[in-house]
């Protein structure tokens, strides 16, 4: 486990850097090979902390998996319905996918709550409202959720909010529901869509997904599934391409879909970058300053939120004021104490930041609150004057791999220095 990260300020990015497999892909579409007893196999699976805790959740549930290099091959023959154990559903929100499956599989998961963590107290009442109305029997005690059921029944179901993870949980239990289900008001992100072709590649019946409506003709069994390669990670693609614009630098970003950051590409635009696409990748590159620009995160295809701190790292060094408001977490603003000891100029109120641009930040000692945070803070000091020193890197490694090493890569001058 990697103890700290240290970045040396002022070199100019060059050349090319290949994205993993996205995390928020991969997540689901391993929880979705629950639901099936053959065998499923999923390829370009990221090699980061949260993928290894997912795997021991599946694992405790009795899963079989063997790996090679970034594909898996999973057997869930054997798993029995256990209590997803605690101390895994603390480490990582996403075990909470588990919960679709299982009570679809089994009529019966006993899950405890996630944890809230630096970015907001993440509920779980959309998820639970859309299980019982797929007819499941919920009860909450002692910190833990119980959700059992003879059998599933389709149903019309409308989300209060396109959230995320309970259109995912709906989704794959809705896929073994009897009868049809339709969600409305669903997500649209790309890992939508993609765990919907895993799905569906098991013979799970589903239209729409990737829209705000999906329909899902229930079926009796899943099947194997003979090879699912995850979509390339739109969170790191974006998150290298501000890195390339804000160091002033020329890179390519080899693997990511430009369709799956229309928001962000729009808004670096705005901001004078210049961005262009070919066959090897999305091509950034910026030699003069960075203007400012407003924000509002939205759900997709809106600016997505998981964004919102690297952006706001870019426009710290704009020349002028920008506004982030951030709409979809209460409490994702934990970056700004960090960048205001490298010399930021951010007032927050409430959910709205006021980024005032400074010719200069410089580099300091630092500690990452949570992913996106700590990313934003690996950007900062990529420009700031001198060395920053960023702790609690853990956090940077649940959704990056190897991002020193890419970013060396680049030429940036970066060194991870694991804990004695
Ligand atoms: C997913 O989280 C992502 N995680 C997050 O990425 C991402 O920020 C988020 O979607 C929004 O895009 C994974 O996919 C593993 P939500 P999720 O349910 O599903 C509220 C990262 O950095 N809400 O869409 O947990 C919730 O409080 C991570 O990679 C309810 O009120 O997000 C939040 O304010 C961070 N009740 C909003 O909806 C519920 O039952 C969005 O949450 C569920 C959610």
């Amino acid at each position: 486990m990697v103890g700290k990260i240290i970045v040396q300020g002022g070199q100019k990015l060059h050349g090319k850097v290949s994205v993993s497999g996205a995390k928020n892909a991969a997540l689901p579409v391993l929880a979705a090979s629950l639901l099936t007893p053959h065998f499923v196999k999923i390829e370009n699976i990221p090699d980061l902390y949260d993928i290894r805790i997912m795997q021991q959740v599946l694992q405790n549930l009795g899963a079989k998996i063997t790996k090679e290099e970034d594909s898996f091959t999973i057997a869930a023959g054997q798993v029995t319905p256990k209590d997803i154990a605690e101390d895994l559903m603390r480490k990582m929100r996403a075990s909470n996918l588990m919960m679709g499956p299982l009570l679809a599989r089994f009529g019966y998961v006993k899950a405890p709550y996630p944890g809230g963590c630096a970015i907001g107290s993440r509920p779980m009442d959309l998820h639970l409202k859309g299980f019982k109305a797929l007819g499941a029997h919920i009860t909450e005690k002692h910190g833990h959720i119980i959700a059992e059921t003879k059998c599933l029944k389709g149903a019309e179901i409308h989300l209060d909010f396109p959230s995320v993870g309970a259109t995912e949980n709906l989704l794959m239990a809705a896929t073994l529901a009897e009868g049809y289900t339709v969600i409305r008001n669903a997500a649209k992100e790309p890992e939508i869509h993609d765990l919907a072709e895993f799905l569906a590649k098991m013979g799970a019946q589903i239209e729409g997904a990737g829209t705000d409506v999906i329909k899902i003709k229930g079926v009796q069994e899943l099947g194997p599934v003979e090879s699912h390669s995850i979509i390339p990670d739109r969170v790191e693609a974006g998150t290298f391409m501000i890195a390339g614009a804000m160091t002033g630098g020329d890179i390519i970003v080899q693997g990511a879909r430009s369709s799956h950051l229309e928001a962000l590409i729009a808004k670096m635009k705005e901001a004078g970058v210049r961005i262009s696409e070919d066959e090897c990748g999305i091509r950034v590159s910026c030699n003069d300053c960075i203007n400012p620009v407003d924000i509002i995160t939205l759900p997709y295809p809106g600016f997505p939120t998981d964004l919102q701190p690297q952006m706001m790292a870019m426009l710290t060094v704009a020349n002028g004021t920008s506004i982030i408001s951030e709409s979809i977490f209460e409490n994702r603003f934990k970056h700004v104490g960090e960048l205001q000891r490298m010399g930021a100029n951010i007032k927050v109120e409430g959910r709205v930041a006021i980024i005032k641009g400074v010719p200069a930040l410089s580099g300091s000692s630092v500690e990452a609150t949570d992913l996106r945070a700590g990313a934003a803070l690996i950007l900062v000091g990529l420009v700031a004057e001198g060395e920053t020193v960023i702790e609690s890197t853990c956090h940077i490694y649940r959704g990056y791999e190897k991002i020193e090493t890419k970013l060396k890569n680049l030429g940036a001058n970066i060194q991870a220095i694991r804990h004695q």
